[in-house]
């Protein structure tokens, strides 16, 4: 098996999570980002919760997302069809029974953030694994913005979203995004089963 495959999976196994730089190049990273930018007046205010229970907090989360379609071969070429490799891998080693994803583009603005949180919802257990591609190139300590990690049996961990990293982390562990001091641009994604209930 590939190498970076073999060391996410290693990180995820002991950790249950996994922070990978340069998983994409810096040429496919710009090119994302610039789709995103492109796309910047389409983005739509995210909310929180699921189906009927779905409300929009800003103050709880300040992120601006779109939804990734199966056609946008740019997202498909650049990232995800990397991400299948690693998927079918941890489908593999650790039978999570992965059989969907869906992914979405988000801008936090300037003065946002996402309140602490686990991604998995009331009603399902469908989400298994949560992804994030970060896409900020020239990220300062200063810009914070930072994605605070919570494991299970050791300290929380601090994850800048500096360009062309990838983390990947199970879905009900804790996590939070500090606020940001400038745009911060990313891809965010989940990795789902059928659900049991
Ligand atoms: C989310 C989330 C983390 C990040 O969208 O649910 O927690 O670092 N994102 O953007
Ligand atoms: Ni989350």
């Amino acid at each position: 098996m590939d190498n970076i495959v073999e060391q996410i999976c290693a990180d995820f196994y002991a950790k249950g999570f996994s922070v990978r730089d340069n998983f994409i190049s810096p040429a496919d990273a710009s090119v994302l980002l610039k789709e995103i930018k492109d796309r910047g007046k389409n983005l739509k205010k995210a909310g929180i919760g699921s189906g009927a229970g779905k409300q929009i907090r800003a103050e709880v989360r300040g992120d601006f997302i779109q939804w990734i379609e199966k056609e946008d071969v740019v997202f498909q070429q650049n990232y995800l069809d990397k991400l299948e490799p690693v998927i079918e891998a941890f489908n593999k080693k650790f039978f999570l029974g992965i059989n969907q994803s869906e992914h979405h583009l988000a801008l936090y603005p300037t003065g946002t953030r996402y309140e602490k949180h686990v991604d998995t919802f009331k009603n399902t257990d469908a989400r298994v694994v949560s992804s994030v591609l970060y896409l900020n190139p020239n990220w300062l300590k200063t810009h914070g913005g930072e994605l605070i990690i919570y494991p299970e049996n050791s300290d929380s961990v601090r994850v800048e979203p500096l360009s062309g990293r990838l983390v990947l982390f199970e879905s009900t562990l804790p996590h939070e995004v500090l606020e940001s001091q400038a745009p911060r641009y990313s891809i965010t994604g989940w990795f789902k089963r059928n659900s049991v209930f």
